[in-house]
């Protein structure tokens, strides 16, 4: 479904299934709810728009200038105008992290939250290697599948909330964000 404008003041978003969250499996996992740094619920995040024409690299990541101290990033991509969420078909063509852009996500930033717009934050090329630096220590969240057509990019509230599954290392969730 389509943001719907509630009010001026607010976007609602309403992202249906596929949207996942992947956690890996520890106990140790900072808690969804809450301020922790990693927390994904009623916590402001980044709406940033990735150049259209590459993948989310090294150079991309550094090119896109998040200010320091921004904690989640929900990264806005081709895979947007291509409407790739709407479509039937699993595409491998879709934008994603590189091995690089995810590393350098990790040395440079304090993100801990990475929202995009496809079923996987991994490009398909560097499909487990990304996956395998994002999910190394623990501490970082990876939205997927948001529906992020036609809002402002900004900083908003993000609600994220997973379902409780025990011993899940994954979730369906809902996501919206508050202006
Ligand atoms: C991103 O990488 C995929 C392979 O994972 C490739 O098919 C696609 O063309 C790349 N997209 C861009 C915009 O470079």
């Amino acid at each position: 479904m389509l943001p719907t404008k509630m009010n001026p003041q607010f976007i609602y978003l309403m992202l249906f299934l596929p949207s996942m969250i992947v956690l890996s499996q520890n106990s140790a996992y900072p808690s969804l709810y809450g301020d922790d740094e990693g927390s994904c619920g009623n916590s402001p995040a980044l709406l940033v728009d990735v150049p259209r024409d590459k993948n989310i690299t090294a150079e991309v990541m550094k090119s896109l200038n998040i200010p320091k101290g921004v904690k989640r990033v929900l990264f806005r991509t081709l895979n947007t105008d291509r409407r790739l969420m709407w479509k039937k078909q699993f595409d491998t063509s879709y934008v994603g992290f590189m091995k690089d852009g995810a590393q350098w996500l990790k040395d440079n930033t304090g993100i801990k939250l990475v929202g995009i717009d496809y079923l996987s934050v991994a490009a398909y090329d560097d499909l487990i290697p990304s996956h395998l630096v994002f999910l190394e220590n623990r501490d970082i969240i990876l939205v997927e599948g948001l529906k992020l057509e036609d809002i402002e990019a900004g900083i908003y509230n993000v609600h994220c909330l997973p379902l409780r599954l025990l011993g899940a290392e994954g979730s369906p969730i809902r996501c919206i964000l508050i202006k």
